[in-house]
């Protein structure tokens, strides 16, 4: 595959009414498959695109640097939107308005802060020789029956182990994160069947049940608070400010579910990937080598990754209220207005990247938005790049030779961009 299959030269007149036809709420199936020729269309002839609800969808780099930037004008708040798509009461509305991303500081900062002191740069890199057991172990396992699934097998069972040690979830009670965690974020989806928002609305009261009887555990029996962030989100800053307990379970409820699908699909993505771009897959093998020395590729890896990131951004799409009148790529927002972020357009912007459209594993100013930018830019983004530079890497070094045995099938969600199966084969 090369760039001129994925985005073929459009005519204005054309971009205009693929660009005119958008309507978030009614995707035709095809967008999922590829988003990307919808995106530029977007870029090129609408950058600041009104919606049929009146929103508006941004798809140009700059534009969506200049929202990051600006916290004060554009509210990360979603009280205002959630209430009406969630119900007041539910466990949902909940759940999503007092997570840390959906918050705008004082709230914000608070919780911030606590997370981010368990996930320094040397925590993080003290996870590397139990991640590289895990993913040894996953590896051998696949080794012996000669393949299996990249996503089940392989992908997913990577962040649910790392997140449950960030928040010491004893290993036999892991089972329903990952099917939590799917339909709460599953039902940030711009448009919820019924049956989405009822598995959505019982797995965030079944978490909470869960985590309630977790948190009253580790308040007998603290963890060390360098490492073990629910211990630091129970005990607080040192003389200052404590969560409620609301705001304690319904963090750690977001902090299992972030750096989840995520992951997988980050691991998923990269993996599919390199089988459509096999002069990429033969550069970054005979980079690695028979007998990889890690340390030493740890450089062209984090490269690799971040090039994955930018290439098929796990998280397609984000949102922010404006809350002052402001302007945006030259239009006008009133106050009120909604504005959803397309980083996986964005991300394929020609006015930032050469060839966007390319996947170059050694790219360089590589300045994606993958994990967003500005004051909510993703907490975990030195975890989730290292898990992929080690998946990803140990895989390649392992079986260099897979390939995939059906096409894989993807997720089917606009804002998380992921495959849900990828059967392969390890010769
Ligand atoms: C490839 C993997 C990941 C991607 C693509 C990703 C993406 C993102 C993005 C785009 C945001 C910003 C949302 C916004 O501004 O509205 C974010 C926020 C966040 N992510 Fe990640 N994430 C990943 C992995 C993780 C992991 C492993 C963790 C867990 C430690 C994590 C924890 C968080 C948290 C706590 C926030 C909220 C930060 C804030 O509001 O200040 N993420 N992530």
């Amino acid at each position: 595959m090369n760039s001129a299959d994925i985005t073929p030269p459009m005519s204005p007149q054309r971009a205009r009414e693929i660009a005119s036809a958008l309507d978030l709420r009614a995707l035709p199936p095809e967008f999922y498959a590829n988003p990307f020729p919808v995106y530029a269309a977007l870029r090129d002839s609408e950058p600041v695109r009104r919606m049929p609800d009146g929103s508006f969808f941004l798809t140009r780099y700059a534009d969506l640097v200049a929202v990051y930037r600006d916290a004060h004008a554009f509210s990360s708040d979603k009280k205002v939107e959630f209430t009406p798509k969630y119900g007041e009461g539910s466990p949902l509305l909940a759940h999503h308005t007092t997570s840390l991303v959906f918050n705008d500081p004082p709230l914000h900062t608070r919780v911030r802060k606590l997370m981010m002191g368990a996930l320094t740069r040397r925590a993080i890199a003290e996870m590397e020789p139990g991640l590289v057991t895990l993913v040894d172990g996953l590896l051998d396992r696949i080794e012996a029956r000669g393949g299996g699934d990249l996503v089940e097998d392989f992908a997913s069972a990577i962040p649910v182990e790392i997140i449950g040690n960030l928040l010491g979830v004893p290993h036999a009670e892991r089972g329903p994160l990952r099917d939590w965690s799917l339909a709460i974020l599953g039902a940030l989806e711009p448009k919820l069947t019924p049956d989405q928002e009822e598995r959505g609305n019982r797995s965030v009261t079944e978490m909470l049940a869960y985590l309630k009887g977790l948190v009253a555990q580790r308040r007998l029996h603290p963890g060390d608070p360098e490492h073990d962030v629910l211990t630091r989100l129970i005990q607080g800053e040192q003389g200052g400010e404590q969560l409620t307990e609301q705001e304690l379970l319904q963090n750690c409820i977001f902090i299992l579910n972030a750096g989840h699908e995520t992951t997988t699909n980050l691991i998923g993505n990269a993996l599919v990937a390199l089988q459509e771009w096999p002069g990429q897959l033969d550069w970054l093998l005979r980079t690695i080598g028979p007998r990889p020395d890690w340390q030493a590729l740890e450089p062209l890896l984090s490269t690799a990754v971040d090039e994955f990131l930018r290439f098929e951004s796990s998280n397609q799409l984000g949102n922010r209220r404006a809350v002052q009148a402001v302007e945006v790529g030259g239009v006008r927002l009133e106050p009120g207005a909604l504005v959803t972020l397309c980083i996986g357009a964005a991300n394929r912007d020609p006015a930032q990247f050469e060839r966007p459209d390319d996947l170059r594993l050694d790219r360089v100013n590589n300045r994606h938005l993958a994990f967003g930018f500005g004051i909510h830019q993703c907490a975990g983004l030195s975890l989730a790049r290292l898990e992929g530079r080690v998946a990803i890497g140990r895989f390649l070094a392992r079986f260099p030779r897979y390939r995939l045995t059906q096409p894989p099938v993807r997720g089917g969600r606009a804002r998380f961009r992921g495959f849900l199966h990828a059967p392969f084969a390890v010769a």
